[in-house]
């Protein structure tokens, strides 16, 4: 069952994993092994398996941040009698006195990790002083004198039924069955076994056991949770027959699209999730920034062409990493919209405090329900791609443009730039966008062989114009972090001002063209880029709108996508560009789920 649940997490990172389990000889039996999940059950196999039974126990998938990702480092960790065992999500930012005052009374480390101190500091506590013998009560001590962001489960021999859980900044639900508890990090670990869960809050503590749990604040105080029943089912985290989950959840774009819209127009209005922010206040936004990492970040970019169009407020779009360091000028009439697919990543949590810090508002654009960037905002509006299990996202960065129009036109609604029938007719052309993809979907095969075709060049280079730049600069991250391919995505304009450098005879370069209906003078000034670099021999793969005949004589290959509104294609243009990007990964023998280095939920700054 821990086994089958951390299959279910591996996503989330996996430089190595390992279990323990409460009974046998020594009242707590673990394992860990560096590597993927099947390393710890080859070693399972080896020491065998029948040390493991019990019916109390709990795992851990790492993604390596403080120690190099090694047998030793791997968790759980112990502390030096073996009897409390412990795993940790994210990073104890105190560590390091906390190990010198323990090494100083005389505690021997085993590991080069941040998460072992809690294991000493929960052993001695449970040994002696005010809560000896308490395990939770233990934990809670510890709790409160860790900085940083932590989830930890902890187990000792001395108690096999139950087993403790608390969480600061990092994901923990429960997962409650008939005679049986769970907690983990996301219900995708549980949800065979039920679909009743409770999310925890910051700073919580749970005791769990056969028979339920019982939540506290780290005080003992008792705290408040939200139940919630998960909706998703097993099969959609299952890969759906396709080879990889990244394959699959490119299939469910358009449904991640329909869930995503769904319910948030209303009585002629845009409606958010949750709206903390009055809709006077957001009449008196006077300037909008987009925070994000990544391909929420191009999400971001995209959105900026459309808010800025129908509400005319100033849009700036940030890099969450940087965002905080250049000092932002930020004021209560500042909206922040903060995108996150995971709604953990740090960089972005990071930036949201910061803002909130300054009085910003905060508006999170997030996938993952309960999690803890929208815990901290003023406001919420979910995507519902469902669970995205590939690092790479797909369906959730569709979804997160989506929403970013929805926040665009619920702020153009409530400053009155666009007349209720003119946010209709947007939101109805959005509506009408899950259908365009299904059609753009239908060119897999024929993308898929190009990708074969190109899968040896050494560098692909993408190239757009208005809102197919972000789309460029997504192509561009879909190679480099699939294919492990040198690729760079440019606004087509600054190609004279260098980049034309690097064409060279038959550089696969892709360019994604706006439509023919939009701006003409940006049409044709993208048509004679191309032109400029097919005369240096490029290979050029353009990607245009069903009927774009002006295309025609500089497309080495065409791929053709449906017309939509100027403002809405990138959600048809970037869908070729990840199955591209799948196909020359596969070709290159690369897992297309995990690619390497990187981890799905980047939960540390
Ligand atoms: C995109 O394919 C990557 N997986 C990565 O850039 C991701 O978009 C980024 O880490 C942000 O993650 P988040 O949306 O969960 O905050």
């Amino acid at each position: 069952m821990v086994l089958d649940g951390l299959r279910r997490l591996e996503y989330r990172g996996y430089d190595s994993a390992g279990v323990a389990v409460l009974g046998g000889a020594d009242g707590l039996a673990v394992e860990r092994k560096a590597g993927r999940l099947a390393n710890l059950e080859a070693r399972l196999d080896e020491v065998g398996r029948a040390g493991f039974a019990g019916t109390a126990g709990m795992g851990h998938t790492r993604w390596a941040t403080h120690g190099a990702p090694v047998d030793r480092n791997s968790h759980p960790h112990r502390d030096g009698t073996g009897r409390v065992a412990v795993v940790h999500n994210g990073i104890i930012e105190n560590f390091a006195a906390l190990r010198a005052e323990l090494e100083a009374a005389g505690v021997e480390f085993a590991s080069d990790t941040d998460s072992e101190t809690a294991a000493h500091l929960v052993a001695l506590a449970y040994a002696s002083g005010e809560t000896a013998g308490d395990l939770a009560a233990s934990v809670r001590g510890v709790c409160r004198r860790l900085a940083g962001a932590f989830t930890l489960v902890v187990s000792h021999a001395d108690e096999p039924d139950l087993i403790v859980a608390a969480r600061r900044s990092s994901p923990l639900v429960v997962g409650i069955g008939d005679g049986e508890t769970f907690v983990a990090s996301d219900v995708a670990a549980f949800i065979e076994h039920t679909r009743e869960a409770v999310e925890l809050g910051q700073d919580q503590l749970v005791t769990i056991t056969r028979e339920g749990y019982e939540v506290v604040d780290f005080d003992g105080g008792t705290a408040r949770v939200k139940p919630f029943t998960v909706d998703w089912d097993l099969s959609a985290a299952e890969k759906g027959g396709h080879e990889y989950f990244m394959l699959k959840e490119i299939e469910e774009q358009p449904a991640a699209l329909e869930n995503t819209l769904r319910g948030h127009f209303t009585d002629g209005r845009i409606v958010l999730d949750e709206q903390r922010i009055a809709e006077q206040d957001l009449r008196e936004v006077d300037k909008v920034f987009v925070v994000a990492c990544g391909s929420a970040y191009h999400s971001g970019l995209v959105a900026k062409y459309a808010i800025e169009h129908w509400t005319r407020l100033p849009v700036e779009v940030e890099l969450a990493s940087e965002f905080r360091y250049r000092d932002p000028v930020l004021d209560r009439d500042t909206l922040v919209v903060a995108v996150s697919q995971s709604g953990e990543t740090a960089d972005t949590l990071e930036a949201v405090r910061h803002a909130r810090g300054q009085r910003a508002r905060v508006l999170a654009v997030c996938n993952t329900n309960g999690a803890q960037i929208p815990r901290e905002s003023d406001a919420v509006l979910y995507t519902h791609a469902g669970p995205e299990i590939g690092v790479a996202s797909t369906k959730a960065f569709l979804a997160q443009i989506a929403a970013n129009f929805l926040v665009g036109l619920a702020l153009a609604q409530a400053r009155g730039t666009k007349y209720p029938d003119e946010v209709a007719r947007e939101f109805h052309e959005l509506c009408a966008m899950p259908d365009a993809v299904r059609k753009v979907l239908g060119t897999n095969d024929q993308v898929r062989a190009l990708g074969r075709e190109v899968a040896d060049a050494k560098a692909v280079l993408f190239l757009g114009r208005h809102v197919g730049y972000p789309v460029a600069l997504e192509g561009a991250l879909k190679l480099k972090e699939l294919a492990y391919m040198h690729a760079e995505g440019f606004a087509a304009g600054e190609l004279k001002h260098g980049p034309i450098a690097l064409i060279e005879p038959g550089l696969p370069v892709v360019v994604v063209m706006p439509s023919p209906k939009g701006r003409a003078v940006l049409h044709s000034k993208l048509v004679s880029n191309i032109s400029e670099i097919q005369a240096r021999g490029a290979r050029t793969i353009v990607i245009a709108e069903e009927g774009d005949e002006t295309v025609l004589p500089f497309a080495d290959t065409l791929i053709t996508v449906p017309a939509v509104p100027t403002l809405l294609q990138p959600l048809v243009s970037t869908v070729p560009l990840q199955v591209l990007a799948a196909e020359i990964a596969r070709a290159r023998g690369y897992d297309v789920d995990k690619p390497r280095n990187l981890a799905k939920s980047v939960t540390v700054e």
